[in-house]
């Protein structure tokens, strides 16, 4: 299984004092030496962490693939279109929230993931959209033209320890739907080196994407080691 790594917040801790270290580019480069095999960035509406300049010294450095988060509205779908990531993810957005509350709702907004589908994989790039572990999301996440789904597993990560298999079991279920409707199946939110096994042991997930728990770790023992021991767990 592919580990993608979130770094937002390295970019969240440069914007704590609107200073220039640490920088972006730089972890990136670092997760990918250790073995990360992606590097997931969102770009939101508010610019509060990750910034244009970011994603575009991003796409000239990645190397291995460069995912997007975004919202989908006609002004990220053009920067995602000028910058050519490997993958943009559609993801809601609101303003005030601290992260991404939810998967997307792809009936309830399906006009405006529709278009954002067709911009982007005009312009060449694959579309993932990030929804909840249900299958009627899957169906929708198809029908709207996406390559891929990435399974939100916040739900899994929040239950209290004894309430997990009902949350687990329906990130399976969707998973499940998911590849058999020839979707490509990634999954992410919440994931962390002590919850992180029965998700990675779900063969039909292709790749996740974590960011807290790994920046959290990389803060005391270094992005280097924080990368290589989920790298470890994931296989
Ligand atoms: N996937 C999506 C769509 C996200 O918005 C986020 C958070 O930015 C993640 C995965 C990673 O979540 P976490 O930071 O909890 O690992």
């Amino acid at each position: 299984m592919r580990l993608a790594v979130n770094i937002d917040h390295i970019a969240t801790i440069r914007e704590a004092r609107k200073a220039r270290e640490p920088e972006p580019v730089a972890a990136a480069l670092i997760a990918e030496l250790a073995g990360a095999q992606g590097i997931t960035v969102h770009l939101r509406g508010d610019r509060r962490h990750i910034k244009d300049r970011d994603v575009e010294i991003l796409r000239q450095v990645v190397a291995t693939k460069l995912n997007i988060e975004m919202a989908a509205t006609a002004e990220m779908t053009s920067i995602a279109r000028r910058i050519r990531p490997d993958q943009v993810t559609l993801v809601p957005e609101q303003p005030h929230e601290v992260t991404t509350q939810g998967g997307l709702d792809v009936t309830a907004n399906r006009g405006a993931v529709v278009e954002a589908v067709r911009q982007l994989r005009d312009g060449g790039i694959k579309v993932s959209i990030f929804i909840d572990p249900d299958e009627a999301q899957v169906a929708a996440s198809r029908e709207s033209g996406a390559d891929a789904i990435e399974i939100n597993t916040g739900a899994y990560a929040d239950a209290p320890p004894g309430e997990r298999d009902a949350p687990l079991a329906a990130v399976r279920r969707a998973a499940d739907a998911a590849a058999a409707a020839g979707l490509e199946v990634l999954a992410g939110h919440g994931l962390t080196y002590v919850n992180i096994h029965p998700v990675a042991s779900m063969r039909v997930i292709e790749e996740l994407n974590i960011g807290h728990s790994i920046i959290s770790r990389a803060s005391l023992v270094g992005l280097d080691r924080a990368v290589r021991e989920m790298v470890e767990l994931l296989k």
